[in-house]
């Protein structure tokens, strides 16, 4: 028979898909391959360092049998938590900014997990932000664990133990970049160190949406973008890694990831789109020998009544009605 012991040991292995007609249709003769996250059972790559935080935690008696996890998390790695907790038989409290879609909320609460809802915008140190109510309620509630994924070696970790390992083989070691959304830095501070190691000539481009600080510290504003880019640098962020930042807006970021289930059939979220835009750009006037890698986190489903529903794209998303009617538009060179 052939089986894991639990759906925890379903996370990983995650297959490389090429994007091929990205490929051609943007002039590009590097192999693009994308690693679709979104097979992990939780449905993103957030299952990884979810599932490594749990199990540190356990061995070095933070969290026990019966205890409660609370972390701040925009949704996946509070999906990723809860099948943790589910299998283990913890609580777990999700807190999320109110920006977090619908459904990311509703599904935390069908994982089974209880859902703190907290203002937008509003600076890590405000006693109402999602990193200090999350803090409090860890600190409060009787067996509290709260797993910390910004500053949590574990997160990196898990990405050093696998995601970077899993990408090495996969690509026999003929990988020359890898390309990634920032948001705590766990993958690519963890994959990028792998990578690195094995081979110090891979280049690590961090993918970055216009507004956060990887990119442009002096101009930090909001965005759309669910799930990437920061207002401050998380402990997790290691700027000796990353090789280049490659800003990305909103508009840019929405349209490729329509493009990556149109042309593709790749049902990604928009950060998704955000990191491909970033790896044609790394990619292009490369040779035919070059192997980028972009690592896409998460599902499509998760963003149905968002970046999948017209309306909302083109109040929110920057996107013009022509843009619309166009869906195999070829991506515009704008440096
Ligand atoms: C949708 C999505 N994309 C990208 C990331 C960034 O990954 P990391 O936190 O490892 O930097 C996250 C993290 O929360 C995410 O939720």
């Amino acid at each position: 028979m052939e089986y894991y012991e639990n759906v925890l040991e379903a996370v990983g292995d995650t297959p490389l898909v090429r994007l091929g007609r990205i490929e051609a249709d943007e002039g590009i003769s590097a192999c693009l391959l994308a690693k679709a996250e979104y097979f992990n059972p939780g449905g993103s790559v957030k299952d990884r360092p979810a599932v490594k935080m749990i199990e540190v935690a356990e061995k070095a008696g933070l969290l026990k049998p019966g205890g409660t996890i609370v972390e701040p998390t925009s949704g996946n790695t509070g999906a990723g938590l809860a099948l943790a907790a589910a299998v283990r038989g913890y609580k777990c409290i999700c807190v999320m900014p109110d920006k977090t879609s619908r459904e990311k909320q509703d599904l935390l609460r069908a994982l089974g997990a209880e859902v703190v809802v907290t203002p937008t915008g509003l600076t890590p140190e405000d006693p109402e932000s999602y990193y200090a109510v999350a803090e409090r309620l860890a600190r409060e509630i009787p067996g509290g664990f709260k797993p910390g994924q910004y500053e949590n070696p574990a997160n990196p970790l898990a990405h050093y133990e696998t995601t970077g390992p899993e990408v090495w083989r996969q690509t026999a070691g003929r990988v020359t970049h890898f390309v990634a959304g920032m948001g705590t830095c766990g993958t690519i501070t963890g994959a990028g160190h792998y990578l690195k190691e094995q081979n110090p000539e891979v280049k690590v481009v961090g993918a970055d949406p216009e507004g956060s600080i990887f990119s442009d510290p002096g101009n930090v504003h909001s965005y759309a973008v669910e799930g990437v880019g920061e207002d401050f640098y998380p402990g997790n962020h290691d700027p000796a890694v990353v090789d280049e930042v490659i800003q990305v807006d909103d508009r840019e970021s929405f349209l490729m990831t329509r493009r990556l289930m149109a042309e593709e059939g790749l049902f990604v979220g928009g950060s998704c789109g955000m990191a491909a835009v970033a790896a044609v750009r790394a990619a292009r006037g490369l040779p035919e020998s070059a192997v980028v890698v972009v690592l896409l986190p998460d599902t499509g489903r998760n963003y149905v009544s968002k970046v999948f529903d017209d309306e909302w794209l083109l109040e929110h998303g920057g996107v013009s009605p022509e843009d619309l009617t166009k869906p195999h538009r070829v991506f515009e060179e704008e440096d």
